[in-house]
């Protein structure tokens, strides 16, 4: 029999003391409520009625930049939902030595699954060319920029030799969780939620508004397992959260800024119901000032929110009914916060 462990001695990164298969006792509690809150998410694709998306889509009643925004947004979340779900099991996994914390990254890549599955299901549903959505990324120069700054994040990691025991190794990791939890899922999908969630509510394509909602839900769970996850990294390994790694991190989030406000920018070339790309700069300034905070830093900008809408989308307390539709029935009790 193995000697018992104590809770105490678990660590996120470079745990030399704990067998990573043992789950309990456990340390990181946030990392298994993460994880029921996760559970009590679940959802598929195909509950969504998709036909009056199909008789809106058909009909050639939206407006060709209407087409141009949702057509946009399917390119650039059909392949970054991959992006994610890659990153999760390819470069984090191995290296978060912690079997609460891998309990979660397990949930997450099947919810990463069931996002990627969605695109596939409306690319089906409204008979779309495949190619064209699922290739928008090598096309489209916004959409490539954002993930090719994503994916040279995981080649860091992916790097023969990479280690997380070196001070420039764990730094690289950070990067790697700051660039996916922070800005991918943080930041350069937020754009993307606005615009759908706006046409969502004038009754425009109603199926995918509802798709991205719980797309939506579920990645406000993955940006908060994240800013745990990065916080913890850095409580135990202080020396690397340096001044000079902190301005390097201020830097790739004022990139990201940039990019996500870039793509903005193409998804609306004219400006659609009221929202036009003065708006997402913005927003997206706004949006990456919270998750400065939320990493310990300052923010960067001071702007404006100009969709408070959007954080009642977000914030469940205060939209009980929010999603009244009847994937709610799929919750287990009556616990669930968000
Ligand atoms: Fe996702
Ligand atoms: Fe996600």
């Amino acid at each position: 029999m193995s000697k018992p462990f104590q809770a105490k001695e678990k660590r996120i990164v470079n745990c030399k003391t704990v067998d990573v298969n043992q789950l309990m006792p456990m340390k990181y509690d946030w990392a298994w409520e993460h994880y029921l809150n996760g559970c009590h998410n679940n959802w598929m694709p195909e509950e969504v009625p998709m036909s009056r998306d199909i008789a809106q889509w058909k009909s050639g009643s939206l407006k060709e930049e209407e087409r141009l925004v949702i057509l946009r947004n399917l390119g650039f979340f059909s392949t970054a939902e991959s992006l994610v779900g890659n990153n999760i099991v390819l470069a984090i996994f191995r290296h978060v030595t912690n079997p609460e914390a891998r309990q979660y990254l397990l949930r997450q890549a099947f919810e990463e699954a069931i996002h990627t599955h969605a695109f596939h299901y409306i690319v089906d549903s409204l008979s779309l060319n495949p190619h064209e959505v699922f290739g928008m990324y090598n096309e489209i120069n916004t959409i490539h920029n954002k993930d090719a700054f994503e994916m040279t994040l995981t080649e860091e990691v992916l790097k023969p030799g990479f280690t997380t025991e070196t001070a420039e190794g764990l730094q690289s990791f950070l990067k790697n969780l700051i660039g996916y939890y922070v800005i991918m899922e943080g930041i350069f999908f937020y754009s993307g939620f606005a615009m759908i969630l706006s046409f969502q509510r004038k009754n425009i394509m109603p199926g995918i508004g509802e798709q991205f909602q719980y797309i939506l839900r579920d990645e406000t769970i993955h940006l908060n397992f994240g800013i745990d996850l990065i916080n913890t990294v850095k409580s135990e390994n202080p020396e690397v959260w340096t001044p000079a790694f902190q301005e390097e991190v201020v830097a790739m989030v004022d990139k990201a800024t940039w990019l996500e406000y870039m793509y903005a920018k193409e998804c609306l070339p004219k400006g659609v119901l009221g929202l036009t790309s003065n708006l997402f700069l913005d927003y997206v300034r706004y949006i990456a000032d919270r998750r400065l905070e939320r990493i310990g830093l300052k923010p960067l900008y001071g702007s404006p929110n100009p969709f408070p809408w959007m954080s009642e989308c977000i914030d469940l307390e205060k939209e009980k009914n929010f999603f009244e539709t009847k994937v709610t029935q799929y919750r287990m009790g009556a616990s669930l916060s968000w």
